[in-house]
């Protein structure tokens, strides 16, 4: 089981990544249009930071674009992972990378037919959205653990990298299906280590043992 960050903000994957538990980082164009920096400069000021999976996406929708994009993008640093979406032109880019040995994740996943389509193709990683399924009232956990089902069924080797993640319940419960990788935001991320009962048993203890010393 894998955690990843999913943003471009390198401060907050340099603040994360002293914690030791951030596996790979996924970006998207919407996270990096925030950054005002160039794609390529942070995805190499990540890998610089991050020992893992680095997804950079592609902006083509063309075939030809984003084969091209893909690879040199793959030149940038060997943990790149290449981010097309789910599209016909999307999972032919997936299909002619991975025969060049370039790392694939299929992004903008919301069913289990696109899944399998994506692992057909030979994708590394697929990226279902949970999050924006939960908020058109469909079940985004129920698509996880039907992917899960569909590929130990058949011994596909994609990873499902659940993605759009609001809050630590979506973690756990990725988590209990067996998921390999949960991406989320930092605002998420810094919420599972949490619990008031933490905090209040640590300052019981710190105030009980200041307490003992004064008598
Ligand atoms: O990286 C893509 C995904 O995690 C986006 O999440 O919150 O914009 O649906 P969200």
């Amino acid at each position: 089981m894998q955690f990843f960050l999913d943003t471009a903000n390198i401060d907050e994957i340099k603040k994360y990544a002293k914690w030791g538990m951030i596996d790979g980082i996924t970006t998207n164009p919407s996270l990096m249009a925030k950054e005002g920096v160039s794609l390529e400069k942070r995805i190499k000021e990540i890998a610089a930071v991050i020992d893992g999976p680095i997804s950079s996406e592609v902006i083509s929708t063309d075939l030809k674009g984003m084969i091209e994009e893909g690879k040199k993008m793959s030149k940038w640093h060997p943990n790149v992972y290449i981010k097309v979406p789910m599209t016909p032109n999307g999972l032919m880019a997936c299909k002619a990378l991975r025969s060049e040995g370039i790392n694939v994740n299929v992004t903008l996943i919301f069913s289990a037919s696109q899944a399998i389509l994506a692992a057909k193709a030979g994708a590394t990683f697929v990226s279902p959205f949970i999050g924006r399924l939960d908020d058109i009232s469909e079940d985004g956990m129920s698509l996880i653990a039907d992917i899960m089902q569909i590929f130990e069924n058949y011994e596909f080797e994609t990873k499902v990298l659940v993605a759009s993640v609001r809050h630590p319940r979506h973690v756990v419960d990725s988590m209990l299906i067996g998921a390999d990788i949960c991406t989320m935001p930092e605002t998420v991320f810094s919420k599972l280590i949490q619990h008031p009962l933490t905090d209040i048993g640590v300052e019981r203890f710190l105030s009980d043992w200041k307490n003992a010393k004064k008598k």
